[in-house]
């Protein structure tokens, strides 16, 4: 099938290399040059596992190109998938900005054109959006009418950052919401060969799936997290409760591991969007409400503990190390990262924060600015001389950092593990003064 993507960031650059892989000839667009040039000459302009792999493969082959002309791109194309940014606004709701324009541009070229074609929205939009959006913006700007003259649905994504490529490949659920038979038929001819099961909904059920499963999973980690809390307080570990609970197949271990809360770019926004919604249409949900809270708490836990531990309760000029930047190991990506409130709080209180990360420092620069905060590329190096250190994000190369090094380097090994990373037996035995979350002591 001749297929149209309509933005290339992460969700949109992977949805065209995979479909590409499988055997379809491919056209992104994207508004930024570089980005086009990139691809172009078979380079991913994002990292993502694999997808490098994929272009310098695809790309030599023409079976993936990349151009700034919408209008082209969907005048030969038979699908059309935009999967441009929908960022929040307000911290509730989204940003349709670039949607709007996106959808515009499709339905001018659908007017040029004598085809039937189908357009499948994959960017995250509140439920509604592309019956009460999408729809008349694209009949109003093509002149032509849905159902009739094109096709239109809703096919979510569940791609995680990092491992985008392989959930493309093996989802464990496909969702296609469409306007009508025809465009179900169609969306559904590019997933012929997946081995998933296939939904067939309406497009606000689609959009209301994709929300509603970030927000359960929101939701489940903030009820771990919750949990760990407790755990803390009456002596038990929180990894073998979370253990317990996920070998019965109702609740799964999956998205069970308690921490500093959770970030990203799709978590925080959906389910804040979803909790507006729910006040609009008159039914405020408690449970979103107290996720939101309960996330915005949670990696001022670090904090506490970390406070609890110091001799004299004051973090005033001391050395506080922070390991982990990105909001979750294998990305650059900053955005809701639970280090910002933590490091911006021990700044606020006068420490001298020390931050490291693989690969988010530069992107961290972006987020985090202040004379007391310095950034260091090696881990080790920023441990020496330290009051405390947090550990934030569980990068796989910090296991590098033995309980040897951070007894001996430390001023004071005292260590809070925010995502129960390091052994605490070996820690403790080495002399590190190590907290868990959800450890009891
Ligand atoms: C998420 C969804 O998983 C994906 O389906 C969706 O389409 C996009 O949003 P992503 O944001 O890449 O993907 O990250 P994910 O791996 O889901 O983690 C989200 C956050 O939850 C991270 O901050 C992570 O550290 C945290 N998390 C995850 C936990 O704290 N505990 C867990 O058990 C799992």
């Amino acid at each position: 099938m001749k297929i149209a993507i309509i933005g290339t960031g992460y969700v949109g650059l992977v949805t065209g290399a995979c479909f590409a892989s499988k055997g379809h000839d491919v056209i992104c667009v994207d508004v930024i040059e570089e980005k086009v040039s990139k691809i172009n000459e078979g380079i991913a302009p994002i990292y993502e596992e694999g997808l490098d792999e994929l272009l310098k493969e695809l790309v030599p082959k023409k079976k993936l190109k990349a151009t700034l002309n919408a209008k082209d791109a969907v005048m030969l194309s038979e699908l059309i998938i935009i999967c441009v940014g929908t960022p929040s606004k307000d911290e509730a709701i989204f940003d349709y900005t670039y949607l709007e324009e996106a959808t515009k541009n499709v339905g001018l070229a659908l007017k040029e054109s004598d085809d039937y074609k189908v357009v499948v929205i994959k960017s995250t939009c509140s439920p509604g959006t592309t019956l009460n959006l999408i729809k008349p913006i694209l009949e109003e700007t093509s002149g032509k009418e849905s159902g009739e003259d094109f096709g239109l649905g809703f096919n979510p994504e569940f791609l995680r950052e990092g491992v985008a490529v392989e959930d493309f490949l093996n989802p464990d659920r496909i969702v296609i919401g469409g306007i009508d038979e025809r465009s179900i038929k169609s969306i559904r001819t590019v997933f012929e060969d997946f081995d998933s099961p296939i939904l067939e909904v309406d497009p606000t059920t689609a959009e209301m799936i994709k929300i509603t499963s970030n927000s359960f999973l929101a939701m489940k980690i903030s009820f771990i997290n919750e949990i760990a809390n407790i755990t803390e307080k009456i002596g038990s570990d929180i990894q073998d409760v979370a253990k317990g609970m996920g070998l019965d197949h109702r609740i799964s271990d999956k998205f069970l591991r308690a921490g500093l809360g959770w970030g990203g770019s799709c978590f925080p926004k959906d389910i804040s969007a979803l909790y507006h919604q729910s006040k609009e249409v008159g039914v405020p949900s408690k449970l979103l409400e107290s996720t939101i809270a309960a996330n915005k708490k949670q990696p001022l836990r670090a904090v506490e503990i970390l406070k609890s531990a110091l001799e004299d309760r004051s973090f005033e000029g001391k050395k506080i190390v922070i390991l982990g930047l990105a909001f979750k190991p294998d990305t650059d990506d900053m955005r809701d990262a639970v280090s910002i409130p933590i490091i911006n709080h021990l700044l606020d209180k006068d420490a001298i924060i020390y931050a490291t990360d693989p690969i988010a420092i530069e992107n961290a620069k972006g987020y985090l600015d202040h004379s007391n905060l310095h950034f260091v590329k090696d881990p080790a190096e920023a441990l020496e001389d330290a009051d405390a250190c947090i550990l934030v994000t569980e990068w796989k190369k910090f296991a590098l950092l033995t309980p040897k090094i951070f007894a001996e380097s430390m001023k004071t090994p005292i260590l809070i593990d925010g995502r129960r990373f390091f052994d605490p037996a070996k820690m403790r035995a080495e002399g590190v003064i190590y907290y868990g979350i959800g450890l009891g002591k």
